[in-house]
């Protein structure tokens, strides 16, 4: 089958590959560019492991062919932390709220996070449930995801992150 060429930019960096019409970009991301971080849970859209930040929205990057993101500008989990290595405030909420448990969907739920602070610094509760109701997470019960999602929000605005009671 014929190729296309496609460029764009990854994590900050410049990316070229041949893809296939038919080549998802998840398949991309984790077969060309070897950034496994960006998981695969269903392939049709349902369970938001593959979401990347593209082009300033969130995407799950099963839904989308590479040739579509020729051009782009991606964040994928691999480009969260500091280039010296220091976790993303998000990327510490989970660690700190014990927000994941076997981590399958940590990375889509924190690029999709990443999405709502940036449109939403300081949401309520609701409105991260709301936000992060295109991601699925089969082990945790989604109360700690909220709270490390509330912890990253806070240390972002510089305010005090106080757990609710439950
Ligand atoms: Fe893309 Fe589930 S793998 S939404
Ligand atoms: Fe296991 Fe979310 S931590 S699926």
């Amino acid at each position: 089958m014929a190729k296309t060429h496609v460029t764009m930019k990854v994590n900050g960096t410049e990316v070229e590959g041949l893809v296939e019409p038919r080549t998802l970009l998840v398949h991309f991301i984790r077969e060309q560019l070897q950034l496994t971080g960006t998981h695969i849970g269903c392939e049709t859209t349902h369970c938001g492991a593959c979401t990347v930040d593209f082009n300033g929205m969130s995407v799950k990057s099963c839904t989308v062919f590479a040739v579509q993101a020729d051009g782009a500008d991606l964040t994928t989990i691999e480009g969260m932390a500091s280039a010296d290595g220091s976790l993303s405030a998000l990327q510490e909420g989970f660690r700190m709220m014990h927000g994941l448990q076997c981590g399958y969907c940590t990375p889509g739920m924190i690029l999709r996070a990443h999405r709502l602070l940036q449109e939403n610094p300081a949401p309520t509760e609701a409105e991260i449930r709301i936000g992060i109701s295109g991601n699925i997470c089969r082990c945790t019960g989604y109360q700690n995801i909220v709270k490390a999602i509330q912890y990253a929000a806070a240390k972002i605005n510089g305010t005090e992150f106080r757990e609710a009671a439950e």
